[in-house]
């Protein structure tokens, strides 16, 4: 054979072997590439190995030097794409799995909402179930049944947030009641008390509206915790107990209740409920065993039953146990506050 065709020969193998190592998708492909073209025992480098005995004498240097040449490029041909292939795989439909990922934000419960459920398992396990009531209210529960006289300055529109009249008649014909958005949840102690016989032991855990002057303490809008037990025999003491007991599974061993003489029209005695906070006292709260005229105007017998009843506003809870020192900053919708919970 001539030097000149197997020259052709080298060169015809080293374009397949090229082609068929680049076009090689993965291991497998590559390694029956590799025996096809350079197999120690079978392969084509092996059989044009064989020819070259074939070459002349002068033909031999440069037919020797093109053999070795091919022989190192194929041969690191084959070693870039088996590492190629040995790379992890980057890319799955498109999408470079390698690459830092973006974190998609995680939405969390709002720290009062967190707070409400927390509390409702507290009194879940002293037994209190949960009982609603609707934020737009008749004068009846919001007042006249909670012992409240038409007179009484809690009345005073002023306030309150009265629905204007005229939208009240446009929706429900002229004829109908005053309403307002509730400034209490005792209007769910009537509402309970009304459709159910004794004994009760409920909770009630909703927003209230007053038209307060919003500073760090105060909102126009905040959330209260209604308790009210009705039973015989109930005692001031098991009132006291309740709510001891309750602050100090939400806030911890620590945390101090005080009770304050007070006075509401549906409770008698009544008290004011502080807790402390450091050395000073924050009102949380009133409480006080359930006025009998009160009993009378959803139906009991005062002589039969007695209750407790209190009304806990919940911000500032959670206020004390996260130290927040701004009521606005859970309504302020601030995801450097709200994130944080
Ligand atoms: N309803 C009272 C208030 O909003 C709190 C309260 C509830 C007091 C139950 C006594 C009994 O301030």
């Amino acid at each position: 054979m001539s030097s000149g065709s197997l020259i052709e020969l080298l060169d015809a193998f080293e374009g397949a072997a090229m082609a068929a190592i680049e076009s090689a998708g993965d291991a497998g492909a590559l390694e029956a590439a590799r025996i096809e073209f350079l197999g120690a025992r079978q392969g084509r480098l092996r059989d044009l190995q064989g020819l070259l005995g074939q070459a002349t004498k002068e033909e031999k240097p440069l037919v020797g030097r093109r053999f070795n040449e091919v022989k190192t490029r194929v041969g690191a041909a084959l070693e870039a794409r088996q590492r190629v292939l040995a790379r992890p795989v980057r890319k799955v439909g498109g999408l470079d799995v390698t690459l830092p990922g973006s974190r998609d934000p995680q939405g969390r419960r709002h720290p009062l909402t967190q707070t409400i459920l927390e509390f409702k398992e507290i009194m879940g396990r002293f037994g209190f179930s949960v009982a609603d009531g609707p934020e737009v209210e008749d004068e009846w529960h919001n007042f006249e049944a909670l012992n409240i006289p038409a007179d009484h300055p809690a009345r005073d529109p002023l306030e309150n947030f009265y629905l204007a009249a005229a939208q009240v008649a446009a929706r429900d014909g002229s004829s109908s009641p005053p309403r307002l958005l509730r400034s209490q949840t005792s209007t769910v102690q009537i509402r309970v008390m009304e459709s159910s016989p004794p004994p009760i032991r409920i909770i009630s855990v909703g927003r209230v509206y007053r038209p307060d002057t919003i500073d760090a303490t105060h909102s126009c809008m905040f959330h209260q915790m209604e308790g009210l037990l009705i039973a015989a025999g109930t005692t001031m003491a098991q009132l006291k107990t309740v709510l001891r007991l309750f602050a100090r599974a939400y806030l911890g061993q620590d945390v101090s209740i005080r009770f304050r003489p007070s006075f509401f029209p549906f409770t008698e005695p009544s008290v004011e409920v502080d807790m402390s906070w450091g050395s000073r006292w924050l009102e949380i709260g009133g409480a006080g065993m359930v006025d009998p005229n009160v009993l009378r105007a959803v139906g009991y017998d005062p002589d039969q039953v007695t209750g407790f009843a209190f009304g806990l506003g919940i911000e500032r809870f959670c206020m004390r146990r996260y130290s927040i020192p701004d009521i606005r900053y859970f309504t302020g919708n601030d995801l450097r506050f709200l994130s944080q919970f």
